[in-house]
C-alpha cells in the first residue's frame, strides 16, 4: 500500500512524519473521509467545502487547491488499486519546535492521503442486519463541529461500544439529548412519520452524508426536521438510523438493548440507504 506524504509516493510503512508535528504533539490537524465506489469519490465537493471550512476555523493555510488534491487522490487510487473502498485526509499545522501557540515563523502544513480498499458486499451485508447502539455522555468539546483529529472521546466512545457488543455508540449532552454517534450522525423516523436529525449547531459534526440524505429524503417526499431528540424519543421511535461516507444509511435495530420498532431495519432506513448508492 501506498501513502501520500508532503508531496511523495511512499510503501505506507516507510512514510513518517516529523516527531514535533503539530499533529502529532497536539491533535493540531483537520481531515476528510471520502467513500470511493466504481472509482469514484462520492459527495467530493461537499467533502472538499468541509476541509476548506475546517482548516479556516483552525486558521491552518489551505495548501493545496481541490484540483491538486484531487490529482493526488487520482494517483493514490491507481497506486493501491482501488474501486471502491476509502481516501483519508489529514491537513496539519506542520512542524515547530514545541509550544501551545501557533509557530511565529509560517510552517508548512503537513498533507498525508491513504486510500483502501473495502468490500461493498460487506458493508452492504452489515447494513442489511442493521446495527445496535449504546449511549455514553458526550465529553467532547465545544466545536464539534470542526473535524479535528482531536478524536479520543470519539475514540473511547467507540470502543465502549464494539465492548458491549454494539457497532456505534451515540453520545447524549447535558440535557439528554443526542448530540451524534462517535462517527455517524444520528437520526430517527418519528411516530408521526417524521425524519429527525439534529440541527447542525457546534455540537455535532456537519455530515456531509447528512445533508444528501436530507435532500433525498425530501424529494422522496419525507419530512425532515432539524432538532435535538431524547433518548427516549429513540427508543420509542418507529425507526432509527445513522449516516456517514463509511456507513452510508445503515438501519439501526436496538438503542442500549432496546429494540427500535420492530427490531428489524426500519423501511425507509433501507429506502435511503438505496436511494444515496442509487443516485451514484
Ligand atoms: N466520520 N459525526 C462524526 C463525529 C464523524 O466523525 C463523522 C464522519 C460523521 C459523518 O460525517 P460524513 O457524513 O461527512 O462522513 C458524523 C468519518 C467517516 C471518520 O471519522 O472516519
Amino acid at each position: 500500500r501506498f501513502a501520500y506524504v508532503n508531496g511523495r509516493y511512499l510503501p505506507q510503512d516507510e512514510a513518517l512524519i516529523h516527531i514535533e508535528d503539530r499533529g502529532f504533539q497536539f491533535a493540531d490537524a483537520i481531515y476528510e473521509v471520502w467513500s470511493v465506489r466504481s472509482g469514484e469519490l462520492l459527495d467530493a465537493d461537499g467533502h472538499f467545502g468541509r476541509l476548506e471550512r475546517s482548516l479556516a476555523e483552525l486558521r491552518i493555510t489551505n495548501p493545496k487547491s481541490r484540483a491538486g488534491y484531487r490529482l493526488v487522490i487520482a494517483e493514490l487510487l491507481r497506486r493501491n488499486r482501488v474501486r471502491d473502498g476509502l481516501v483519508y485526509l489529514q491537513v496539519s499545522r506542520g512542524r515547530a519546535r514545541r509550544d501551545h501557540a501557533f509557530p511565529a515563523a509560517q510552517t508548512r502544513p503537513t498533507v498525508v492521503m491513504t486510500a483502501k480498499r473495502l468490500d461493498p458486499a460487506a458493508a452492504d451485508r452489515r447494513a442489511d442486519h442493521g446495527v445496535a447502539v449504546i449511549t455514553r455522555p458526550d465529553q467532547r468539546w465545544a466545536r464539534c463541529d470542526i473535524k479535528t483529529v482531536n478524536l479520543l472521546p470519539n475514540v473511547l466512545a467507540k470502543q465502549a461500544a464494539i465492548e458491549a457488543g454494539a457497532a456505534e455508540a451515540w453520545l447524549v449532552d447535558e440535557a439528554g439529548k443526542v448530540t451524534e454517534g462517535s462517527s455517524t450522525n444520528a437520526w430517527i423516523l418519528n411516530a408521526e412519520g417524521v425524519l429527525v436529525t439534529r440541527q447542525a449547531d457546534h455540537a455535532i459534526l456537519h455530515g456531509i452524508t447528512r445533508s444528501t440524505i436530507m435532500n433525498r429524503a425530501a424529494a422522496l417526499g419525507y419530512r425532515v426536521e432539524e432538532r435535538a431528540f431524547s433518548v427516549e424519543e429513540a427508543q420509542t421511535a418507529r425507526e432509527a438510523f445513522m449516516t456517514s461516507a463509511t456507513t452510508f444509511v445503515t438501519a439501526i435495530t436496538s438503542i442500549d438493548g432496546r429494540p427500535v420498532g420492530n427490531g428489524a431495519p426500519g423501511s425507509v432506513a433501507i429506502a435511503l440507504r438505496e436511494a444515496y448508492l442509487e443516485s451514484l
